[in-house]
Formats: C-alpha cells, structure tokens, sequence
C-alpha cells in the first residue's frame, strides 16, 4: 500500500504550489476542511488532487473507519497491553452507554466527574490561594498547557506545576506559597511514577516542615487509590480513572482537576464539550471532509511521503506557548515505535519530530532555518481570529498579519532575479550585486498548513486537542502500530534506578560503560 505513496510522493515532490493555485482559482476551498468552529486549510502543500485519492486510499487500505469505530466502542485495540482506548468516554457527556467488558463505563465517568465538580467547588470556595499539581508527562503536561491557554477564564486560586525530580522546580514554585493556604495535588496513573512521589514526599516535608498539618492538604488523581491510599491520601480524597485512559490521553478527566479548579466546573465542561463535538465529527464526517483525517494525511504525506523527518506546530498565540510540548508527547509517544502491531518492523518511517513555540517569537529565533535551511520543515501554523484583549486589538491585527506573511514567505519565497533587483535598487554592481543577492534568495514552494479558530475558548480547545488526538490516532492506523502504549521509556527508567545508588553511594560501577564510569567520577570529585 506504500507503493502508490511513494510514486505520488515521486510525482508530486518539486511540484510547485503556486501553479496549482494558478491552476484552481478554488483551491483554497477544495483544500480546507471546516468543522465545528475550526478552519484547517491544507491547499499550501503540494498535494493536489490525485495525491489526496492516493492518500484517501491508504486511509481506507488500513481500515482507519474500522480501527475508529473499534476505539469508540470498547474494543481492546492496545492489544500490547490489553486495554481498551477510551479518553473520549471522558467527555462522553450525553452519557451514551459504551460497553468495556460487558460493563457500560459511563455511569462511573458521570459519577467521577461529578465527584470533581464537587472538589473543585470546595476548593474555589475555601482559602486555598495556590493548587500545586504534582505530576509528569501526561499527568503535566495536559493541564499545564490548558491552564496557560484559558488564562482569560481562570478565576479560581493560582495553579503551579511541579513536574521534574530537579528540587528546582519544587524549591521555585514553593517559595512564592504560603504552606497554610497551599494545596497538594498528586496526579499519577500508576502513583509509582518516581519523579512525582518524590516531588509529593518533599511537599509533605514542607509542611510538615512549616508545622502545617498534612490532612485535608492532599489530593490524589490516580488509577492505583490502593497506592494512594497507603501514601497517606485516603480513598475519600481520590478521584480515580481506569486503565482504558491512557497518561497522555487523560486530561479529560481527573487528571483535568487543577483546570477545572482554575477555570471552574461550567468552563471545563465547555472544554469536554468542544472535544465531544470533535469526536463526533471525526465518526461521522466522510474521509476528505473530516478533520482529523486529513490533519493525518497531510502529515502522512510530508513524513512518510517526502521524508521530511520533523514538523513544527507554531501557534501564533502566546498563551499556547505549552502547546507544542504537549503533542510532542501525544505524537512522539503515541507513534514514536519501529514495530507494528503484528510485530514486524515498519517499512516506512515512524512518527515525525514535533517541535515549535509561539509566534511571533520563533520568528526572531529559529525561522531563519526554516526559510532558508537546507531541509525542508512542514510548518502547522494556528490562529484565532479574535485575541481576548479586545482593546488592543492592533497587537491581534499584528499577530495575524504575521502568521499569514510566513506561510505566504514560505510559499512564495524569492528568486534570484527578484534578489537581484533589490541589490540593484541599493546601487550594488558586478560581483557584489551577484554575490549578495545570492543571501537573499528564498527557495519558496515550502509547504505549510494553517488551523483557524474564532477565538481560543475553553470549547474551541477542547475541539483542537481532540482534534490532535485523533490524528495521531489515524496516523498511528495507517503506519500499522500501536499509538496506545509506551515502552520505549520503560529503559531508561530501569537505569536510572540501577544508577541512583551509583550516583549516591560508593557502590562500584564496573558494569557500566566507560563514558558513563568517567561521568559518575566527575560528579564524585565535585559533589
Ligand atoms: O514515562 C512515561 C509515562 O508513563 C507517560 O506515559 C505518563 O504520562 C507519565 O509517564 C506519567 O505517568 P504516571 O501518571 O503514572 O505518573
């Protein structure tokens, strides 16, 4: 089935995106999806009309619909670990009965999610002044990111997020708290997850520390309450979530609380809303008009089909400045693997590199590269057509005329010709007109994609998250793998735990490696 992508990648590689608008005065619209609030506009790529058949074709050659359907209905598709997929019964809020083993799951989502209405109205309305959400990976990254981007509908007490083992972030976020008015938030999974209990120990010491008492102080979010329970959080003070919710995937639901606390009950189900919205869509929508597919297709096409190796997300709204953290974990965890379901190895490339910050920032910084660097880098711009700040509209006005000058700048790019005559025009001749024009040419043909949002609402993130979600989703069904697990971190948390006591002890260090032998010795004489 790669076959026929090869050949249109073959076909279609220096095509020239300017002709094709030349060639279809419509071909902005035939190349965008809209749904629900969201515009993605796909047409400044080289794919035209027989690479989407092409692409359509593998889509439905890996059975995309049927691997769909198998998730939304309970189906043990991560079959490496024997669970079933089910984030979106999270924000399943019309409460339709979805079956996990002969079960229907629903009635205890509702009845959690009530449970966390209920915290995060005692909460926002005692003397509790800051929230710290103790957590890693997808038990941070999520609300984190939330939490930044719904800035303007944050009117409960401050949140902080400690998420890494370096006393750092712990020792920084504490110092601005008061330990009488400070809450405890323990998001993990497992509640095993290294880094978080030792961050959650060294908070129980600050209070403790402080001659503050640890009950009512502490909250737990986990799918392991025996865990919690025998860490001090009684069960009472234990939202929990099943193992159908994976880390990453599981901001919907408890691990969402430091949101919902933030921003309130009626927001954050505003938020559950946008991605239920999306769900539906991306069930019911045909392949070519539904958003999620082609978000994955395009992505298909520029990794798997032209081999470019990384895609920068560049969200041109400075409250999503977590963003791109946040789906490098969803994408390069979900689809970061060598070996397909049946345990054969991938014959085509995994998941891409995801990378990026907010413009206009990265403009100033990494841009350069992308404009005139010798790789090509498929750029995902995003932005809303309205900012919060309606007074300052100007700086909105600004921000949009940017984000579109850079996908226009990459398309358009600037000949040698063109160079040419501006080196002219500042009265350059001879060698030098020709040696300093050549700085100043841009390849051009660059291909970019750009997602449009009215503006950035608890709903409207609701629907890109899902959004994102679901495409890893597809694009993890056509490279044939399992985007629901996670062992390639498994390794490294081995070792680090066979080298703690390397590191604090005496403890010989002769089975290691040279390089890491000399390391441990520097830190020795210098620590
Ligand atoms: O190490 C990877 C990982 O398992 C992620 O998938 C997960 O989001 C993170 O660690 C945190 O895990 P937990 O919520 O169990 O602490």
């Amino acid at each position: 089935m790669w076959d026929a992508l090869k050949t249109a990648a073959e076909a279609g590689r220096d095509r020239s995106i300017l002709d094709l608008f030349d060639a279809d005065a419509d071909r902005a619209e035939a190349f965008s999806v809209t749904a629900l609030d969201l515009l993605f506009d796909y047409s400044k790529t080289q794919i035209d009309t027989a690479t989407r058949d092409v692409l359509i074709a593998l889509a439905r050659a890996a059975y995309v619909e049927a691997r769909r359907d198998s998730m939304f209905s309970g189906t043990k598709i991560n079959d490496t670990e024997g669970r079933a997929v089910l984030h979106t019964a999270l924000r399943n809020l019309d409460g339709d009965p979805v079956m996990v083993d002969g079960q229907d799951v629903i009635p205890g989502v509702l009845d959690t999610l009530a449970r966390m209405e209920t915290v995060a109205n005692d909460v926002r309305a005692s003397d509790f002044t800051d929230v710290v959400n103790i957590g890693i990976g997808g038990s941070d990254l999520g609300p984190a990111m939330a939490y930044l981007a719904l800035a303007p509908y944050c009117d409960g007490p401050r949140c902080h997020f400690v998420s890494n083992v370096d006393a750092a972030d712990i020792a920084d976020t504490l110092r601005g708290c008061d330990p009488e008015k400070t809450l405890f938030i323990v998001a993990s999974k497992t509640f095993t997850t290294i880094e978080t209990m030792t961050n959650a120990r060294t908070a129980r010491a600050w209070l403790q520390e402080h001659g503050v008492s640890t009950d009512g102080r502490f909250i737990a979010l986990s799918s392991n309450a025996d865990a919690a329970s025998e860490w001090g959080i009684p069960s009472e003070r234990v939202l929990g979530f099943e193992d159908w919710v994976g880390g990453r995937y599981s901001m919907w639901g408890p691990i969402g609380l430091s949101l919902m606390i933030a921003i309130g009950p009626d927001a954050f189900k505003a938020f559950l809303r946008g991605g239920q919205a999306m769900d539906r869509h991306f069930r019911s929508a045909a392949l070519h008009e539904n958003m999620p597919v082609m978000l994955a297709l395009v992505g298909i096409w520029h990794n798997q089909g032209l081999g470019h190796a990384t895609r920068a997300v560049l969200p041109y709204d400075n409250r999503l400045s977590r963003l791109p953290a946040y789906l490098q974990q969803l994408e390069m965890e979900s689809n970061g693997k060598s070996v397909a379901m049946d345990g054969t190895s991938l014959t085509v490339h995994s998941g891409p590199v995801v990378w990026g910050e907010p413009g206009t920032n990265g403009q100033h910084a990494f841009y350069q590269l992308i404009h005139q660097g010798t790789r090509v880098i498929p750029c995902e711009f995003m932005v809303a057509a309205e900012g919060h700040e309606a007074d300052l509209r100007h700086h909105h006005e600004l921000l949009i005329a940017n984000c579109l000058a850079q996908s226009e700048a990459l398309l358009r790019g600037r000949s040698l010709d063109e160079a040419r005559a501006i080196m002219a025009k500042k009265g350059l001749t001879g060698d030098e007109l020709e040696r300093q024009a050549r700085h100043r040419v841009f390849p051009g043909n660059r291909p970019s994609t750009t997602l449009m949002m009215p503006k950035l609402t608890p709903e409207v993130l609701g629907q890109i998250i899902a959004l994102y979600e679901h495409r890893v989703f597809v694009e993890g069904v056509i490279l044939g793998i399992n985007s629901f697990d996670q062992w390639g971190v498994e390794l490294g948390k081995e070792l680090a735990t066979s080298l703690g006591p390397l590191v604090s002890g005496d403890a010989p260090a002769d089975d290691k490696d040279g390089s890491t032998q000399a390391l441990l010795g520097y830190v020795k004489r210098y620590s």
